[in-house]
């Protein structure tokens, strides 16, 4: 069955909104596991813009079921990484001025100091997954570097929603043929990014797709109906 990554990055954007110590987004991680969540997935940011340091040590004690930690491949994200030990780091680029994950990490461009940092993660037993776009060579390539999973960037085919049926289903054609190839490789196949109620449906049925991580449209129904709720209706729609 699919599973649900909850990222819970939002709730700490809400309580950095006024430097309080509410919303807690640990708080937010046990009632979404309560409400059947798979895995919850936090950003650690190189700004600490929404998820700090504390955040993260404390969901390594309380997450039970899977912690993905998604970070850039820095010198100090792999430190802290190895140092927590959570399930899976997600590999993500990351540019200060961004106001979300843009663009899928270059793996073909930056192949050797990733290739170093997933060597050093799995030296301490992280599965490593590396967030990429719908590109036949960069799945090609993390294969080759030794990544475990990669998370397909479902942010095109999201938008595309804007631009009619037919830039939708090519957007969908890309993600699927893509989690074939990923999957012939060895790879485990997540996706993720700008997913919600309405557009996750045909995401689902791709077979390949083991994964789902999805933060801002789940919390934005969370802090409408609450968390377990939001959580309960994608699982719904997702299975
Ligand atoms: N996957 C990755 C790698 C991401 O960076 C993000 C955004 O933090 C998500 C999934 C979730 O995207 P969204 O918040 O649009 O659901």
């Amino acid at each position: 069955m699919i599973r649900l990554g909850v990222n819970i990055d939002h709730v700490a954007t809400l309580r950095e909104a006024r430097k309080d110590r509410v919303p807690d987004p640990v708080a937010a991680a046990i009632a979404a596991e309560m409400a059947g969540a798979d895995g919850i997935v936090c950003h650690l940011r190189e700004d600490r813009r929404h998820i700090k340091d504390k955040d993260l040590y404390l969901l390594r004690e309380i997450v039970k079921t899977h912690l993905n930690l998604e970070m850039a491949a820095t010198d100090e994200m792999v430190r802290i990484a190895t140092e927590v030990v959570p399930d899976m780091v997600t590999l993500v680029p990351e540019r200060r001025e961004e106001v979300t994950t843009e663009g899928g990490l270059d793996v073909v461009a930056n192949h050797e100091y990733l290739a170093e940092a997933i060597g050093n993660l799995h030296n301490h037993d992280i599965i490593v997954s590396v967030f990429i776009d719908a590109d036949i060579q960069q799945i090609k390539t993390a294969a080759r570097i030794g990544a475990d999973f990669v998370e397909i960037h479902t942010g095109a085919y999201a938008h595309a929603h804007a631009l009619g049926e037919a830039k939708v289903n090519e957007e969908l054609e890309k993600i699927r043929s893509m989690a074939v190839v990923a999957s012939k490789l060895r790879l485990g196949v997540s996706a993720g990014h700008g997913l919600n109620y309405q557009n996750v449906r045909k995401i689902v049925e791709t077979p390949q797709i083991e994964e789902l991580n999805i933060g801002h449209a789940l919390i934005a129904r969370a802090v409408m109906v609450g968390m377990e709720r939001a959580v309960r209706d994608m699982l719904e729609m997702m299975r």
